[in-house]
C-alpha cells in the first residue's frame, strides 16, 4: 500500500508562531528536519547550535531555506550563553511559542569507553549536555521572559531511557534524566499552560546516531521488529510539528513513542524464526556469548 504523503505546502499548523530549534547540524539531523517541517507549517524560526557546529555544519543554508531564520550560536549546557541567547531572542524576535531540544552527546560513546569503565568527567558532561541542558534552557527562557503562555516544549529521547540497550551506554542514563526533567518541570510550567514532552524516536541515521556502537544492527533490528518499520527523521519532524501546534494543547509531561510500534512489540514470528535458525549454527552461538552477560 502506498504511504500517505504530507501535503507539500503543509497544513498551516504553526502559522503565526515563533519558535527555536536547538541541534540542527546537517540534513540528517532530526533537528534539521524539525526546522524544515516547522517552517513548512508557517512558523518563524530561530536556530541554534554550538559555535563549532555552525562552522562545520550548514546551518546558514537551513536558515535560508526557512525564509531567513535567525541563527544564534550557543552551548546549551552553558547558563550564561543561554541567558545571552534568550535575552537576544526576547529583544529581536519576541516571546517564543515553542522550543525544540534536539541535542545530545557522549564522549564515552565517542571514544569507545565501556559502560563499566566510563570516564566520570565525561559521564557528568553527558548528563549535563544531553539532559540538564533542557532544565537550563527552560529556566533561561523563563528568566528572560522569552517564552509565551501556552507554549510547547519538545525534547528528543530514546527507548534506552526505559530499557537496557548496552551499546547506548551512559546516554541511556541521560535520556532517563531528560524524561524525568520533563515530568518535574511539567507541572510547574502548566501554571502558564506551557506544555512539555519528550518524543522517543526510532534509531535514525544521523551523526549522533551513527556514533553508537553497532548502530546499523540496532537500526535493522528495530526496523524489522516495528510493525510500521522505523520512523525517519522527516516523519519524526511531522509528528513534532503536531506537538508544537495548538492541536495538542492538553498533552504534557509525556514520553511519546514515535517508533513504528517498536516499543509495544514483545517479539514477532519472523524474528523468532530467525533466532531459531541462528541457534542451529554452533559457530554463531559461540561467537554470541549466550552463556554469559556482556560486562561491557
Ligand atoms: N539518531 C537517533 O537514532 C536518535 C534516536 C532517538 C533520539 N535521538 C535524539 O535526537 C536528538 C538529535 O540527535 P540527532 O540524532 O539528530 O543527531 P545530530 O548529531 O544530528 O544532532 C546532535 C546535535 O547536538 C548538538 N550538540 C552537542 N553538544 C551540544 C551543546 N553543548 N550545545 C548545543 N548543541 C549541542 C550537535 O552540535 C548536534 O547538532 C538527540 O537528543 C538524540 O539523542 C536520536
Amino acid at each position: 500500500m502506498a504511504e500517505q504523503q504530507v501535503a507539500h505546502e503543509g497544513y498551516g499548523l504553526l502559522k503565526g508562531k515563533k519558535g527555536i530549534v536547538f541541534g540542527a547540524l546537517d540534513e540528517s539531523s532530526i533537528g534539521w528536519q524539525i526546522a524544515l517541517a516547522a517552517c513548512r507549517e508557517g512558523a518563524q524560526l530561530v536556530l541554534s547550535n554550538v559555535a563549532v557546529a555552525l562552522r562545520i555544519g550548514a546551518l546558514d543554508g537551513l536558515a535560508e531555506a526557512c525564509g531567513g531564520a535567525t541563527v544564534i550560536p550557543c552551548d546549551a549546557s552553558n547558563v550564561e550563553e543561554l541567558n545571552g541567547l534568550f535575552s537576544k531572542v526576547r529583544e529581536e524576535v519576541g516571546q517564543l511559542d515553542f522550543i525544540v531540544h534536539s541535542l545530545g552527546m557522549s564522549q564515552n560513546i565517542r571514544k569507545g569507553k565501556s559502560y563499566r569503565q566510563v570516564n566520570y568527567d565525561w559521564y557528568l558532561r553527558t548528563l549535563d549536555v544531553s539532559a540538564i541542558s533542557l532544565h537550563k534552557m527552560i529556566t533561561a527562557a523563563l528568566d528572560n521572559d522569552a517564552v509565551a503562555d501556552g507554549a510547547s516544549i519538545v525534547a528528543m529521547s530514546y527507548i534506552a531511557a526505559q530499557r537496557n540497550y548496552s551499546t547506548y551506554s551512559d546516554m541511556g542514563d541521560a535520556k532517563a534524566l531528560l524524561e524525568s526533567i520533563v515530568r518535574s518541570y511539567g507541572s510547574r510550567l502548566a501554571t502558564r499552560k506551557i506544555r512539555i514532552n519528550t518524543v522517543s524516536q526510532s534509531p535514525t541515521p544521523t551523526r549522533a546516531g551513527s556514533g553508537i556502537d553497532n548502530f546499523d544492527k540496532m537500526y535493522e533490528f528495530a526496523d524489522r521488529t516495528s510493525p510500521l518499520g522505523n520512523a525517519t527523521a522527516e516523519e519524526c519532524a511531522d509528528y513534532v510539528a503536531t506537538l508544537l501546534s495548538d492541536l495538542t494543547r492538553k498533552v504534557t509531561m509525556q514520553n511519546l513513542y514515535h517508533d513504528g510500534g517498536y516499543s509495544s512489540i514483545g517479539t514477532t514470528l519472523p524474528m523468532l524464526r530467525l533466532f531459531h535458525e541462528a541457534l542451529k549454527d554452533q559457530e554463531l552461538i559461540d561467537g554470541a556469548g549466550f552463556d554469559h552477560l556482556d560486562m561491557d
